[in-house]
């Protein structure tokens, strides 16, 4: 994964970076955003993780100057949205209540946005080629799918040819095909160098979508960092092994000062110990192994555990004596999994770069 330490750090780099410091915004008694303080880099797609309610839309309209904050401050490249001498040049943005009227048309819509902010009228077919909407440009936008209007926000965000790009859960409600085609298209806009911010309340979503990750709940940070960096972290790190003298093993690593834990299908979980010292220790006893692996849990239960106490409204929690809250099942409904693309859907836009690597 390239690191923008290297030759990335351009003027273009500085231009485009989101900065926000001490960002708070108070709804009456709610605090919806407290204190965020973070930066989001150009040329990767840095995904924007939280709960539902957990100020990620809040502190999207405070970034593109929608709303004001109760205190802190945001800059692109260090100059604040309403100070921007050409915003939608440099910042495109597609909110959740992005709205376009049904009976008209893509294209007339895309015209009229860029007539009113002095973009040539050659850019709308431009954009419409790079979402993939060209042959249904002239169809009235009642008869697009939820996917297609998606795309139809993206490319009117694209109409200033902006170096910044902020979506706000831009794959709610589409089908795996819909999701996998705005990843593509997310890692596309940064592989050029622009700066991609993107909200959703799924992780599911989220791993798919960024390599990085601004984690919050209940308006605060919780986190920065790489998605490989966060699940390093904090997902759980264990040695699994499987032996016919398994309680012996389990013993010896016991006495060294490790936990063990027993599976269903009679395998033991190692925490507490590496992989190497298991494999030495089985081997200096005359130890048979059947299975020697180190495993690691996945973006949801790193997720879970830097928010689960965070999280406002998960109705699925119980709370414990202890005053912890229990996770649901990693199985959970609420994470659905992405499986390969089903049915029809629009073309993919042309990619003059490959996927991410
Ligand atoms: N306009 C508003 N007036 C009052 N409360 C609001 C308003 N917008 C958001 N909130 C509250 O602020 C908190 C954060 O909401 P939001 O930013 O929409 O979270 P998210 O996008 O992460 O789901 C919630 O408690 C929500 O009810
Ligand atoms: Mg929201």
């Amino acid at each position: 994964m390239p690191t923008d330490a290297s030759g990335s750090a351009t003027t273009t780099s500085v231009r485009s970076m989101i900065s926000a410091v001490g960002l708070s915004k108070h709804y009456g008694p709610t605090l919806a955003v407290d204190q965020l303080t973070f930066d989001v880099k150009p040329g990767h797609v840095t995904g924007f993780l939280g709960p539902n309610g957990s100020g990620k839309s809040t502190t999207m309209r405070l970034l593109l100057g929608l709303d004001r904050p109760s205190a802190g401050s945001s800059t692109f490249g260090g100059t604040p949205y309403h100070q921007l001498q050409h915003p939608l040049r440099e910042v495109g943005a597609l909110l959740d209540a992005a709205y376009v009227h049904p009976s008209r048309k893509a294209r007339h819509h895309l015209w009229g946005l860029a007539a009113s902010n002095g973009i040539a009228k050659k850019r709308v077919d431009e954009v419409l080629g790079l979402v993939g909407l060209s042959e249904v440009a002239n169809h009235r936008v009642k008869t697009y799918s939820l996917g297609m209007k998606q795309r139809l926000g993206i490319a009117a965000a694209l109409l200033g040819d902006p170096h910044t790009m902020i979506l706000d859960e831009p794959g709610n409600g589409l089908d795996p095909e819909g999701i996998r085609w705005i990843r593509d298209f997310l890692a596309y806009l940064a592989k050029q160098g622009r700066t991609v911010f993107v909200s959703s309340h799924l992780l599911s979503e989220m791993a798919l979508m960024a390599d990085q990750l601004v984690v919050i709940g209940q308006g605060r940070l919780m986190e920065e960092g790489s998605v490989a960096s966060i699940v390093d972290r904090y997902a759980d790190k264990y040695v699994r092994v499987r032996s016919p003298q398994l309680e012996q093993l389990v013993a010896l690593v016991i006495a060294k000062g490790a936990t063990s834990t027993m599976t269903p299908d009679r395998a033991a979980q190692l925490r507490g110990v590496p992989v190497e010292a298991v494999g030495e220790l089985a081997a200096a006893n005359n130890i048979v192994l059947h299975e020697l692996t180190n495993e690691s849990g996945s973006l949801e239960e790193a997720f879970l555990n830097l928010t689960g106490v965070a999280q406002q409204y998960r109705t699925t929690a119980v709370p414990t004596a202890a005053g912890q809250a229990t996770t649901p099942p990693p199985s959970s409904s609420s994470v659905p999994s992405v499986s390969p693309p089903s049915g029809s859907f629009p073309p993919p836009p042309p990619m003059q770069t490959g996927g991410r690597s």
